[in-house]
């Protein structure tokens, strides 16, 4: 770790996450430190309240550290009335790409239209609420799955005609739902 660095925690059983947020927070003065470690999140409606429940269930365990912030994803595909939304992680457990791919079959177009979200909850301390930052992009269910890079729904997430799969680490957070939370995390906290 470089001296003269704050540090902040990450709580995630993620790795491709870790990756893409130490990309993000290079140059900014924060030191990102992974703690590995699984948290109660609820099925909630929006991962806005996920996060939140997440955040405060874990700045009240004993022995806490601070301070730290999770996040909390979903993919809202227009045409299927915004599934698989909080409950993308099942989703892509049970179905994945492929089951995704074939729900859409048939859908053209505008239909394919699709939104990522990002929801960080940060807390500064044990007894600090939480703050929410959120980061959105826009994009569409690409036709087939395609690149080999990323995580999760990356080979079938499509930005302006590539998929995320398709992006380096770095293009990927230059327009990602998780790039836009963060920048929006840094601004607050720099
Ligand atoms: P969670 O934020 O870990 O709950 O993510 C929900 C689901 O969306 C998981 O299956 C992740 O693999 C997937 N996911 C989260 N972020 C991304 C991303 O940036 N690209 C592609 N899939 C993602």
């Amino acid at each position: 770790m470089k001296t003269g660095l704050r540090t902040i925690y990450f709580v995630t059983r993620n790795p491709h996450k870790v990756k893409e947020i130490r990309e993000l927070a290079i140059d900014s003065g924060i030191s990102i430190q992974h703690l590995n470690y699984e948290y109660p999140e609820l099925q909630l409606d929006e991962i806005e309240e996920v996060v939140k429940a997440s955040a405060n269930y874990i700045r009240r365990e004993k022995g806490a550290k601070t301070p730290f912030f999770i996040e909390d994803s979903g993919l809202f595909i227009h045409a299927l009335n915004g599934f698989p939304g909080p409950f993308s992680a099942f989703v892509f457990r049970t179905i994945g790409n492929e089951g995704i791919l074939s729900l859409m079959a048939g859908k053209s177009g505008e239909e394919r239209r699709a939104t990522f979200k990002t929801a960080i909850a940060f807390c500064q301390s044990a007894s600090a609420e939480p703050r929410i930052f959120l980061g959105v992009v826009e994009g569409r269910i690409a036709d087939s799955a395609r690149g080999e890079g990323g995580f999760g729904f990356d080979p079938i997430f499509e930005y302006r005609g590539t998929t995320f799969a398709e992006m380096s680490t770095e293009e990927k957070n230059r327009v990602s739902h998780r790039g836009r939370a963060f920048r929006e995390f840094l601004n607050h906290i720099s």
